[in-house]
């Protein structure tokens, strides 16, 4: 007996003409609405680059007009937000005046830089709705020889920035009615890498995860989520400085990822989306790790 259901064809029995035009009208139909990001203003830091620009391609991807991009030094943060508006008007109706994407420079080790930036997307949007942390620094020493100032610098830039960041996106977000944070941890908040050692950021990442959750209950009857995104290997320059001075490494880490591979930024694209968007309404103080399976071995 046949337990087909009427509506769907069989792969095997329809008439390919008809199946691919009703791949055609699928392929316009793209997602949920809860995933759009059109309407929402959007803030990311350490975006000028790495894993902050593609969060910023995959928001304006998913229909946002409305992006801050702030990085360390102005006219890098300002380039990428010129860069970003021309990638998007690329096989698009859109235009480069459909869009406000400005870049802004912005030190999230100092908080008076990071209410300064956000001063400047108050004053030209009126609203912020979705902020990423993504501004971050690694570092290879052993404990014994790790300078005191520079893990000063890392706690600095990792921990505070991300604090700062997300104090004053809810200072804003709450007179408006709520908005999403993310902060960028790493699967280092769960794991210990090898065979680089690397405390201080391992344990600044424990301390990113675990803020996210303490603000998430802070603030959740205030309308302000607060998530955390644990990326692993990435390729970015972030790492790839640290592959330059070691090339066995990157088959080490390839090894030790149950996927065999580094991501690539791209592959974190649906995970924030999700978690900036009105998808994922009912998540706070949660992480998503997207490691290709690193930290379940
Ligand atoms: N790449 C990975 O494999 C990986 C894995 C897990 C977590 N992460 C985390 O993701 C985040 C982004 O990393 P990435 O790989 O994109 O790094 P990246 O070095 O490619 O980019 C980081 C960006 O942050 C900016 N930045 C640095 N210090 C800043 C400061 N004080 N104020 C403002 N901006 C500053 C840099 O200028 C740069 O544009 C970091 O928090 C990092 O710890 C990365």
């Amino acid at each position: 007996m046949s337990s087909t259901p009427a509506r769907f064809d069989s792969p095997v029995n329809a008439d390919p003409v008809k199946l691919s035009a009703v791949a055609a009208k699928a392929r316009v139909v793209k997602t949920l609405p809860e995933f759009s990001m059109s309407n929402k203003v959007c803030l990311v830091t350490g975006a000028a680059r790495g894993l902050g620009n593609e969060f910023c391609r995959a928001f304006i991807q998913s229909g946002c007009t409305d992006l801050a991009i702030l990085d360390l030094k102005e006219e890098e943060a300002v380039e990428a937000a010129e860069e970003l508006v021309k990638a998007a008007c690329v096989d698009s109706p859109m235009e480069p005046e459909d869009y406000r994407v400005i870049g802004i420079g912005c030190d999230v080790s100092s908080e008076l830089s990071v209410q300064q930036a956000f001063r400047r997307v108050m004053d030209t949007y009126g609203r912020i709705d979705s902020v990423v942390a993504s501004a971050g620094i690694v570092e290879n020493y052993s404990a014994f020889d790790y300078p005191f100032d520079r893990i000063k610098r890392l706690y600095d830039i990792n921990v505070h920035g991300a604090f700062f960041t997300a104090r004053e996106a809810a200072r804003n977000m709450i007179p408006q009615g709520g908005g999403s944070v993310v902060l960028v941890a790493s699967m280092s908040a769960n794991i210990v890498n090898i065979p680089q050692p690397q405390t201080p950021y391992n344990a600044a990442k424990a301390a990113v995860k675990h803020m996210a959750a303490s603000l998430a209950v802070e603030w959740a009857k205030k309308g302000v989520r607060v998530n955390c995104l644990s990326p692993g290997y990435m390729l970015t320059k972030l790492t790839k400085t640290i592959l330059a001075h070691d090339t066995e490494l990157k088959k080490t880490w390839e090894s030790l990822t149950p996927m065999g591979r580094m991501g690539d930024p791209e592959d974190l694209a649906g995970a924030i989306v999700f978690l900036a968007s009105d998808a994922s309404r009912f998540m706070t103080g949660s992480e998503i790790r997207v490691d290709g399976g690193y930290c379940i071995i």
